[in-house]
């Protein structure tokens, strides 16, 4: 199976979708996520590097996955200007090329929900991260009112076709909590501040540590 995801155009609108996003809160939400991060550090899905820059001292060395060429490439180019080691390279969340037990720290941003198999993804997440190691995650995610949960089942029909196969029905909160993970704090707001109904709009974001 080759590493390789192609979505050109949405690798093309994604850079200047999220800086949109970067302005309204994305970039605080970044900072969050990385904020007493240590150690190795794998990001699965890293994009264009949108991350790279909120790294903070204490953390020796990222590797960084993008199985899409064109983001990949951005991300070597973000990776040369980050504050700390950064490797970029192709890979899947759903069948990591690392050992058991090598990183300290997994960052999964906004990725769970676009992967294929996304308990496959948690399984080899788990399997990598040593015990006690924290799975970092800003994902958004299934809402809980009855009505947006519909609302999102019918953006679903449609969604993963523009958004390189993301679905915004996923309970990914749920799903962590239930494979391996103790969740030890996370927050849940709706992003972006906008009056436009938005399927995509329950975020999570928090930290789980593996059991
Ligand atoms: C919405 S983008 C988010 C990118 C980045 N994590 C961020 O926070 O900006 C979703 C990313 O997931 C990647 N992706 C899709 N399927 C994947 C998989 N099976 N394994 C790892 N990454 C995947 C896409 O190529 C894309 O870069």
């Amino acid at each position: 199976m080759t590493d390789d995801l192609r979505h050109p155009i949405f690798a093309r609108l994604y850079p200047r979708l999220d800086a949109a996003s970067a302005k309204a809160g994305g970039d605080e939400h970044r900072a969050e996520l990385l904020d007493g991060a240590a150690g190795r550090v794998l990001e699965i899905g890293a994009g264009y590097g949108a991350n790279f820059p909120h790294y903070p001292e204490a953390v020796a060395e990222v590797v960084a996955l993008e199985p899409e060429p064109r983001l990949r490439a951005l991300a070597a180019e973000a990776a040369s200007r980050a504050p700390v080691p950064v490797t970029v390279r192709p890979g899947r969340a759903e069948d990591l090329d690392l050992d058991d037990a090598s990183v300290d720290v997994v960052v999964a941003s906004l990725v769970l929900c676009s992967v294929r198999d996304p308990i496959r993804a948690l399984a080899e997440i788990r399997r990598v991260l040593r015990p006690g190691g924290e799975l970092r995650y800003y994902e958004h995610v299934r809402g809980r009112t009855p009505g947006k949960i519909r609302f999102q089942r019918y953006a679903d029909l449609a969604w993963p076709l523009i958004a390189a196969g993301c679905r915004v029905s996923r309970p990914t909160d749920e799903w962590i909590a239930g494979s391996g993970f103790t969740v030890r704090g996370q927050r849940r707001f709706e992003f972006p501040p906008t009056a436009m109904p938005n399927p995509a709009s329950p975020h999570v974001l928090g930290i789980a540590v593996r059991d």
